[in-house]
């Protein structure tokens, strides 16, 4: 039996509820491009919301984290990984939680007590030391010697700046075929992590104020590829069965052994099981400039790149070959692979044409530059991004790997500037000679924002803004949608924006910092490509976005609101066109 089936049976034996992996996507936490860790789902009820399936519950959670991105390439680290996690939700505490994890470990997974060691929070000014956790370990014979007491850094843990969180207990393993020495020292980088219990029984907000939960709650968290690569004793996580059969099949299509290619096979491995599990997410994502889109551009066109360091043919059918391989391998636990394959496969081969036609074109520009300069000045970089398709972190990649520097800056100067030209091109271009914000306009606007909130309460929280237009007759709106709109769900849409107009709800404009902004979960298309200080606008609690107005300043100006066409803008997109009568 694999570890993921050991666990869950474990957990449930002890009266947990198996739930679910969430989407990859957030549903409801613009925070985040991605989950990046199991209990990021279940933050409403370990702030105290009682779960559907109880207070005991256990999962796999798909995680991807894009901090690593940079780093892989290397033997342990993966963008796309699975989480096994554990959770009491205001249930047991500390000592159960700390004996389930060494039973897991000592009986089920049959780990020697003498190979662990243990790290516990050490306290604060303000939060004792955990001596409970601490005897917890030792009465289950655990040596003192192989307790390490740390402070915030290490054992402390909280989702990014703020949110439940708590001290916690972290479990090592001893992964050397070297003497283990009697005494820990969690220096010592052959002790590696495997397991960390999180005691939550506080939230700090983004102020950095601390209070109580109403509940004592129990988060952990193991990553499922470090601990196999534990248990089957390599250190290179990329040589467990888990990646075996994708390794074999990269193998024989590349015709290259893994050894003596470890970088390339790594980088093409992992993006190309991130970009499945991305593109197979119910959010359907595509490749695109923005967002979730961007990444999963990122990884497919770097796994080209990396494909011809293997002297490849980034023409044949390689992506879908080893797509169909990580489908395989996954969808016995993620049915969603299945039901989405199609849009998978397709989406990675027209990324796959796109840059496959470009990729070699935008080469020789380096090899061109670099025959009498080190330096890639931006208007050059904007040519790569903006022509061939190049990415500017693909850019300063290749660059760096021929001593090379990029001008980011210079490169963004360009970016706005071409946006800039974009936008008032479009303008000119549809605004056909009509003032450029009259009342009814100004109208449309408004209704835009109402729109898009609708359609994602109707279809799914994947609904954003793609593309907008508005004229003197009608608004214009584009968004990504697998399917053409049923009656019933054009209703839906009409209705609850109607309802809202006649709700009256103000509008409010507020002027804030950017970061401000995206922590208060207001949407928006490409973040980084705005200025530091944008303009808000909020109708009620329906919507938030970043927009530059002009709106009405009560939506019951805006009269009564109508679908007057639902068709396909393009693959993967609708596109609505709506009055106001
Ligand atoms: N939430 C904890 C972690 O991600 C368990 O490490």
């Amino acid at each position: 039996m694999n570890l993921k089936d050991l666990f869950i049976n474990f957990f449930v034996s002890k009266g947990h509820k198996q739930i679910p992996s969430a989407p990859l996507v957030p549903e409801n936490d613009p925070s985040v491009l991605f989950n990046t860790a199991g209990m990021q789902p279940l933050i409403p009820y370990l702030m105290g919301e009682p779960h559907p399936y109880g207070k005991r519950l256990c999962d796999y959670q798909k995680c991807v984290r894009l901090t690593d991105l940079d780093s892989i390439g290397d033997k342990t680290h993966h963008t796309f990984f699975e989480m096994l996690g554990n959770w009491s939700l205001g249930d047991y505490f500390k000592k159960e939680s700390i004996s389930y994890s060494f039973e897991f470990l000592t009986s089920v997974l049959k780990i020697p007590v003498e190979r662990l060691a243990i790290t516990v929070y050490k306290g604060d000014e303000k939060i004792p030391r955990d001596d409970v956790s601490a005897e917890a370990w030792r009465s289950l014979g655990i040596p003192e010697k192989r307790i390490a007491y740390l402070g915030k850094e290490d054992n402390f843990w909280i989702p990014g700046d703020s949110g439940p969180c708590g001290g916690d207990t972290e479990i090592f393993y001893w992964r050397s075929t070297d003497p283990i020495p009697e005494a820990f020292d969690p220096e010592d980088d052959r002790w590696v992590e495997i397991w960390n219990n999180v005691f939550m029984e506080y939230h700090q907000d983004s102020d950095g104020n601390v209070t109580e939960l109403s509940q004592k709650n129990v988060d952990t968290g193991m990553g499922l590829e470090r601990v196999v690569a534990v248990l089957e004793g390599v250190e290179d996580n990329y040589l467990t069965t888990i990646w075996k059969p994708i390794k074999e099949k990269l193998e024989s299509i590349s015709g290259k052994t893994y050894e003596g290619n470890e970088t390339s096979f790594r980088i093409i491995m992992d993006h190309v099981r991130t970009s499945v599990f991305i593109a197979a997410d119910p959010a359907h994502i595509r490749p695109s400039n923005t967002d979730q889109g961007y990444i999963l551009r990122r990884l497919i066109r770097r796994a080209i790149r990396h494909a011809r360091n293997l002297e490849m043919d980034i023409h044949s059918n390689f992506l879908e070959e080893l797509a169909n391989v990580v489908i395989d391998e996954y969808k016995v636990y993620y049915h969603e692979l299945t039901e989405n394959k199609d849009f998978v496969l397709e989406v990675l081969k027209q990324e796959q044409i796109k840059f496959a036609r470009t990729l070699e074109k935008g080469l020789k520009i380096f090899e061109k530059v670099a025959q009498k300069s080190d330096f890639i000045d931006g208007e050059t970089a904007f040519h790569l991004y903006d022509t061939f398709g190049f990415p500017i972190e693909l850019t300063k990649e290749e660059a760096s790997s021929r001593h090379m520097k990029v001008d980011e800056e210079g490169f963004e100067r360009k970016f706005l500037e071409h946006q800039e030209k974009s936008r008032t091109a479009s303008k000119g271009k549809f605004k056909g000679g009509l003032s450029g914000n009259s009342e009814i306009e100004t109208k449309y606007h408004t209704a835009t924002h109402l729109l898009n909130a609708a359609l994602k309460e109707v279809i799914g929280p994947s609904v954003h803004q793609l593309g907008s237009n508005i004229t003197e007759e009608r608004l214009r709106f584009d968004f990504p949608c697998d399917h053409k709109l049923t009656e019933e769900e054009k209703e839906k849409v009409e209705n609850l924006v109607n309802k809202w107009i006649e709700e009256a709800l103000p509008v409010t404009k507020e002027i804030m910092k950017k970061e401000d902004a995206i922590k208060s979960g207001a949407e928006c298309m490409f973040i980084e490509k705005y200025p530091d200080e944008v303009t808000v606008y909020s109708i009620g609690n329906i919507s938030k976005e970043l927009c530059g107005g002009p709106h009405v300043s009560n939506i019951k100006e805006l009269g009564h609101f109508k679908i007057k066409k639902e068709e396909s803008s393009s693959a993967g997109v609708r596109r609505i066109k709506g009055v106001l009568e």
